[in-house]
C-alpha cells in the first residue's frame, strides 16, 4: 500500500473544471466539484486523448475528441464510441490539500466499485 500523493491545495483547482497533473508516470484527470475531488485516468479509453479538455455536466466528463462521457465516480464509460473504463483513483481532502492513491490502473478497472 503506497503513501497518497499531495497534488495541489483544494483552493488551486477550479471548481467546476479539469485539470491534468503528471504524477509519477500516472496521466490524472483531476476534477472538482465543489469541496469533492475526482481524479480518473486522463487518457480516454478510445484513443490517446486528453480528457481533462473536456466538458463537465453532472459528475461527467466528455472527451472533446468524440464525445463519449465518462462517470467521474467509477470511470465507466456511458456513451460510444468508447466502451471501456478508464481508471479512477481514490482521492481526500486533508487540512486543504488534495490527496491521492496512485497505483497501477490495471489493478483497478476490475475491482468495481466501493
Ligand atoms: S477519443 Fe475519446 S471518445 Fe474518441
Amino acid at each position: 500500500m503506497s503513501e497518497p500523493t499531495r497534488l495541489c491545495a483544494l483552493v488551486e483547482l477550479p471548481d467546476g473544471a479539469a485539470e491534468r497533473f503528471d504524477v509519477d508516470g500516472h496521466r490524472l484527470c483531476v476534477v472538482r466539484l465543489g469541496e469533492s475531488v475526482y481524479v480518473i485516468g486522463d487518457r480516454c479509453s478510445h484513443a490517446d486523448v486528453s480528457l481533462s479538455e473536456g466538458e463537465i455536466e453532472d459528475c461527467t466528463i466528455e472527451c472533446p475528441k468524440h464525445g463519449s462521457a465518462f462517470d467521474l465516480r467509477t470511470g465507466a464509460a456511458l456513451s460510444l464510441p468508447a466502451v471501456r473504463p478508464v481508471p479512477t483513483y481514490r482521492s481526500t481532502v486533508v487540512d486543504g490539500d488534495v490527496l491521492v492513491e496512485l497505483h497501477d490502473p490495471a489493478e483497478v478497472t476490475s475491482a468495481g466499485a466501493s
